[in-house]
């Protein structure tokens, strides 16, 4: 069952790859989990530049794979390739707001806003495969339409099993704080997001008659937090250790240069509201090689090198 009160780590772009994914396993086994949304062109046209085109998913269930397109076919075959990779449900992405998805290329949030093609993609990627299907969506376009709850009824009659729902407009985008509506006879369970960090707020988000909750950037730097959320955790003693382990998978995943870049993000991440961080994250920005960004996370959290 997946949708039965837990707590949903987001799709996050540039985040939530396999290494990290495999890190918020080591706190939370069973917590549903996204992928990054996956492009249906670069998935179905197998691009080689794109390291998640290839990811199986076999020992990562429950694992939501979150695909985005605006073409009804493609997004069908991308189902049907993520489903044969392994992975638990797909998602269909409505709610991306970036110029690239949602106003050029007709993806994304734009689905908010043409719902007749929204349509035509849920059903044409139900059918395609035997997995379940969701959506995950944003209140709608502007404040002037605000109609997530038609789209959530298309949903529910092209055979989606249930819905992300994100508290802000595609207008908004990250501004201004997440506003979930009280829901009352929605067809389909829907997840509530946005904002949600603390126990606090996961109460409140279940008193609004949400079947879960989904957290989304409150993982950066915490990829404990689902687990500590659901009561399966506590958050580590030595965050080091949880960085360097994250900094190894990334360097499995992505070979020397790309992990060691794209974990500086992370590096800055796990350091916030620790003294002297400032400094940590200017010297880190700057670190190209493994051994460095190693050394420097032993440093700063005073842990040993042990991998
Ligand atoms: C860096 C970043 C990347 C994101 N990537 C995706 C994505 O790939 N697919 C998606 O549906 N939403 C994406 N989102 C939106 C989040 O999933 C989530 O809906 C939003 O951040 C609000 O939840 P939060 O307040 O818990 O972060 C992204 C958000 C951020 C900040």
């Amino acid at each position: 069952m997946l949708v039965n009160n837990q707590i949903f780590g987001a799709p996050l772009a540039g985040v939530t790859d396999r290494p990290f994914r495999r890190i918020v396993r080591m706190f939370s086994p069973n917590a549903p989990l996204y992928t990054e949304m996956i492009s249906c062109h670069s998935l179905v046209g197998a691009h080689k530049n794109c390291l998640r085109n290839f990811d199986r998913y076999d020992d990562e269930a429950p694992i939501g794979a979150q695909i985005f397109g605006a073409n009804a076919e493609l997004m069908a075959d991308a189902a049907r390739i993520l489903q044969d990779a392994g992975a638990s449900w797909i998602d269909i992405n409505m709610g991306c707001p970036v110029p690239k998805v949602a106003t050029r290329s007709g993806a994304g949030a734009n689905l908010m806003r043409d719902h007749r093609l929204a349509e035509k993609i849920m059903r044409a990627v139900v059918s395609a495969v035997g997995i379940p299907v969701s959506i995950k969506t944003r209140l709608g376009w502007d404040d002037a339409h605000r109609d997530w709850a038609d789209l959530i009824h298309i949903a529910a009659d092209c055979g989606v099993q249930f819905a992300a729902l994100h508290g802000r407009t595609r207008a908004q985008l990250y501004n201004g704080v997440s506003d979930l509506p009280r829901l009352e006879n929605v067809p389909i369970p829907i997840i509530g997001n946005g904002d949600i960090k603390t126990d606090a707020d996961v109460a409140r988000v279940r008193g609004l008659g949400y079947s879960g909750v989904m957290i989304g950037r409150g993982m950066l730097g915490r990829p404990w937090i689902l687990g500590e959320l659901a009561g399966e955790c506590v958050a580590p003693g030595n965050i080091g250790a949880v960085a360097l382990r994250h900094f190894e998978y990334m360097l499995e995943y992505y070979g020397e240069k790309n992990a060691t870049q794209m974990f500086r993000k992370h590096a800055a991440w796990y350091s916030v509201g620790i003294p002297n961080s400032a400094d940590f994250r200017i010297r880190v920005n700057q670190i190209s090689n493994a051994d460095d960004m190693r050394r420097e996370i032993c440093e700063f959290w005073g842990c040993e090198l042990n991998i």
